[in-house]
């Protein structure tokens, strides 16, 4: 039995489970498929910077904030605030994390349908003998192609499910304790591959040697949202995995080891890409097919490159998994534990659901590809709002609740485990939470969308 009601919920087992399912979630396409997209839209080098900035102040503060108000209030992200703020209207950042998950899985399983079509194709050897021209032809068909890409996205769908459907602890756990280690070992040798190509130099300082004429407000936008997307914070997923952690959990601890495996492993695939961008005369602007455009170049180039190839999609895919999970079980609980459904049946209720929005993003690239509304395809407009709107939004509430609502005694109480143990950076936390970080995220958003003149 998944027992995930109020009278006996689930809950990871170990210490090192609460790590996994967190860098599980935080470890996916955010960093490997959108990370160097948006760094390489964005002037590399300088919006890099600017993005680590933003990790070590906002984002591991907010991450832990969320796993404060997770595990103190045992509930899902919309639960969480009913409960610890009764009768008041919190519960609406609640709401507003549950749309944003609905909102982040229908575009991000079209990106990982587009991953198993390249697991398909790497266990095929459908990259070998091609061309750089050949690889990027090869991609855009598939992109334009109506079926495939959409078959590929409900199957990935389907999986998300049926993980879901077993429950926390059998189901995400599980899954999630190889993965990251194998995952960073196979990175390290494709980066050991892309920098030592000719013309790597280029992509290395594309990505290292800051240009600070290119930050601007969108810039700083685009970074700010980058760190939530890729921490998972500012929409719940993080509360909903509070509230499975037991109580000796030392949470600050965590938040920063989660940060940093995120953050290496972003890193890490920037120096995958970029020196492979430059070897191979793709432009790293390119946009959301950028990675899919670049990586079979690096297989192709590398002793074993068959089995490197056909290893690397399927740990993304398993990456790209562990954060789908993560995404869905935000619904899910909240469908469990607000609306009084099964888990079987919210699991299959909602993935439907969001499947058709989903199929929507995944025809911006073909059928739906002139259809625009703010000059921006549904698939771009789902992702630029998810991580630039509604989870930065989403974050200045939590942190608010947190500092003020909640207030220092509560997050003393449960940073220290009710006074077991200490935190060194407790009052610098404080005062993040309370006035840094809701004032910074609202000045860089309102920066970003040009409120205090263009960009
Ligand atoms: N952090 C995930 C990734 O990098 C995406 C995600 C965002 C997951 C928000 C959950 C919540 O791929």
């Amino acid at each position: 039995m998944t027992g995930n009601q109020a009278v006996s919920r689930d809950g990871f087992s170990t210490k090192f489970g609460v790590i996994a399912a967190a860098a599980g979630s935080a470890v996916g396409l955010g960093n490997i498929w959108r990370f160097p997209y948006v760094a390489g839209e964005n002037g590399g080098g300088a919006f890099l910077l600017v993005y680590l900035g933003f990790i070590l102040t906002i984002g591991v503060s907010v991450m832990l904030a969320e796993f404060v108000i997770g595990r103190r209030s045992q509930s899902n992200a919309l639960g969480a605030f009913k409960k610890l703020a009764p009768k008041s209207a919190w519960w609406l950042v609640g709401l507003m994390g549950i749309i944003a998950a609905f909102v982040i899985l229908a575009f991000y399983t079209t990106i990982a349908g587009w991953t198993l079509e390249y697991l398909v194709q790497a266990t095929q050897n459908g990259f070998t003998g091609k061309s750089s021209e050949q690889i990027s032809s090869m991609f855009d068909s598939f992109q334009h192609s109506t079926f495939r890409p959409i078959i590929w996205q409900l199957v990935f769908m389907g999986l998300t499910a049926g993980v879901i459907l077993g429950g926390v602890q059998k189901g995400i756990e599980k899954y999630t304790k190889m993965l990251m280690p194998m995952l960073i070992i196979l990175i390290l040798f494709m980066c050991v591959r892309s920098v030592t190509l000719d013309g790597a130099k280029d992509g290395l300082s594309f990505l290292f040697k800051p240009d600070f004429s290119k930050i601007n407000g969108n810039v700083i936008l685009e970074a700010l949202g980058q760190a939530f997307f890729s921490m998972s914070i500012g929409m719940g997923a993080i509360i909903t995995y509070g509230s499975y952690v037991k109580k000796d959990n030392l949470l600050p601890k965590t938040s920063f080891q989660v940060a940093m495996a995120d953050t290496l492993i972003a890193i890490l695939a920037g120096v995958m890409i970029f020196p492979a961008v430059f070897a191979f005369g793709v432009q790293p602007d390119a946009g959301t097919g950028l990675v899919f455009q670049v990586l079979p170049n690096i297989f192709q180039q590398m002793p074993g490159g068959y089995v490197f190839g056909l290893i690397f999609f399927l740990l993304l895919t398993v990456a790209a998994l562990t954060s789908t999970i993560s995404l869905l079980e935000v619904v899910v609980a909240w469908a469990i534990e607000e609306l009084g459904m099964k888990r079987r049946k919210a699991t299959i209720l909602f993935a439907v659901a969001i499947a058709f929005l989903g199929v929507l993003a995944t025809l911006s690239f073909s059928e739906l590809s002139e259809f625009k509304i703010f000059g921006k395809t549904i698939f771009d407009n789902l992702d630029w709002m998810s991580a630039n709107l509604l989870l930065p939004l989403g974050g200045v509430f939590i942190v608010i609740f947190l500092g003020w609502i909640m207030g220092p005694k509560i997050i003393a109480d449960e940073v220290t485990n009710q006074g077991q143990v200490k935190m060194t950076f407790l009052k610098l936390f404080i005062f993040i939470i309370r006035y840094l970080a809701p004032i910074a995220i609202l000045l860089v958003f309102l920066n970003g969308v040009g409120v205090f003149g263009s960009n």
